[in-house]
């Protein structure tokens, strides 16, 4: 009973000449429900099926008919439409053309004298595939469209995290640039401002050297800084990228080029550096990245020192052999950090300096270097009069 429902409503085009078999099949079919055109011979089928070619979901014909048989008219259909269900009613004489009419894709085959119950069955079989077909076509559609959204959005996250690392890269390499930057200034400052005020006696032999040699001690500062500029836009280039090239050293080395491009800053604000170095350990590192962290915690600490006006401000950096690795201790006395903030200053755009146009970013992007690219540990501990950072560093493969 269950299974009858699908036949409810479906409508059938019925082509059969003899108007006796027709009415009685039509009848019957009537009461399962189904709405039924009917036609007399092929012509007149294919015509029908063209016009309410939406409406019908099943074809039921005779073979023998006038003007264009059975046969005819499915090769006519089956141009336009291979899908739709058809059932052939036919004489055990007829059989002949079974063999041909196999690339047509009928459905089944009724013979005459039709027995009712099982054109039923076959109708019912056939309705079942149609809409499972269907069915299924419709989920398929569904899911291109779900596959296409993914991928879509599969795309844009892509982009924006190609975005979010490309805008990530360019605030380090600005944030990096800002000390050579403000170095080059300085020194074409001094040059300009010499020369301005005559401070050299350019008709005596020895002033004339004397300009000279501070002229090019003075481009061989901008050159360095210029250098260095260069240098950070590779090393943030590469930030992201795996297959970076990678340094043996002593953790003197990178110190050393840190010292290099800070010396004469910490020197003109009166900054006290002590230095001691116990660390022996050869590591592989990515030199130039750790550099960089040098010159931040360092940077850091003389912001420090100018903020609170600190009278003997001091610097020790020490280092020692930690397992195969390095132990880094940078302590600043300029007063160290908030108890509650000590948690919080390695994160994104968390600074204390926005009024000076602190970006936040400096002890981040040293905390990705050191803990991600390096999988070392960077942290902080307040001490009396200050505070030390500490860096630990193990030998990478
Ligand atoms: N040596 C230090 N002494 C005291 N506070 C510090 C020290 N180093 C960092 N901090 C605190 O940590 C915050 C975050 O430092 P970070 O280097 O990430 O950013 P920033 O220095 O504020 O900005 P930018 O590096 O762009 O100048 C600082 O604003 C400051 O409050
Ligand atoms: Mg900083």
């Amino acid at each position: 009973m269950i299974e009858k429902q699908v036949l409810k409503n479906i409508t059938v085009l019925y082509a059969e000449d003899e108007s006796v078999i027709q009415e009685g099949i039509t009848e019957t079919l009537n009461l399962f429900g189904i709405n039924v055109i009917c036609v007399q011979n092929g012509q007149e089928g294919f015509t029908s099926f063209k016009a309410s070619r939406e409406k019908i979901d099943l074809i039921l014909t005779d073979i023998k008919m006038p003007k264009l048989d059975g046969i005819g008219m499915i090769e006519k259909i089956r141009e336009i439409d291979k899908d739709i269900p058809i059932i052939i009613t036919t004489a055990h004489q007829e059989t002949t053309f079974l063999m041909q009419s196999i690339e047509l894709n009928i459905s089944a085959y009724v013979l005459k004298p039709i027995d009712i119950y099982k054109l039923e069955d076959n109708l019912i079989k056939a309705i079942e595939s149609k809409v499972l077909k269907e069915e299924l076509i419709e989920k398929n559609k569904k899911l291109e469209i779900e596959i296409q959204k993914n991928e879509e959005k599969q795309r844009i996250i892509e982009t924006q995290s190609r975005f979010a690392a490309m805008g990530e890269m360019i605030s380090m390499i600005a944030h990096q640039w800002r000390q050579p930057l403000a170095s080059i200034g300085t020194a074409s400052f001094n040059l300009k401002y010499k020369l301005l005020t005559e401070k050299f006696n350019l008709d005596s032999k020895e002033g004339r050297e004397e300009q000279a040699s501070f002229f090019s001690k003075k481009l061989d500062e901008i050159e360095f800084y210029v250098q260095n500029l260069t240098t950070t836009i590779d090393d943030f280039k590469n930030f992201f990228k795996t297959d970076k090239i990678v340094s043996n050293t002593i953790i003197e080395r990178p110190i050393n080029n840190t010292l290099k491009i800070l010396e004469k800053d910490l020197k003109a604000n009166n900054i006290e550096l002590t230095l001691d170095f116990k660390s022996q350990n050869q590591i592989n590192i990515y030199e130039n990245e750790i550099t960089h962290v040098f010159i931040n915690i360092l940077k850091n600490a003389q912001d420090k020192f100018l903020e609170k006006d600190i009278e003997n401000a001091k610097i020790e950096i020490k280092t020692q052999d930690f397992e195969d690795g390095v132990k880094i201790e940078i302590y600043d006395n300029g007063g160290g950090i908030k108890e509650e903030d000590l948690d919080v200053i390695f994160e994104p755009y968390f600074s204390t300096k926005k009024e000076k146009n602190g970006t936040g970013i400096g002890l981040y992007m040293s905390k990705i270097i050191v803990e991600k690219n390096h999988q070392g540990k960077l942290f902080a501990k307040n001490t009396k009069d200050g505070i030390s950072f500490f860096i630990i560093l193990h030998s990478m493969i």
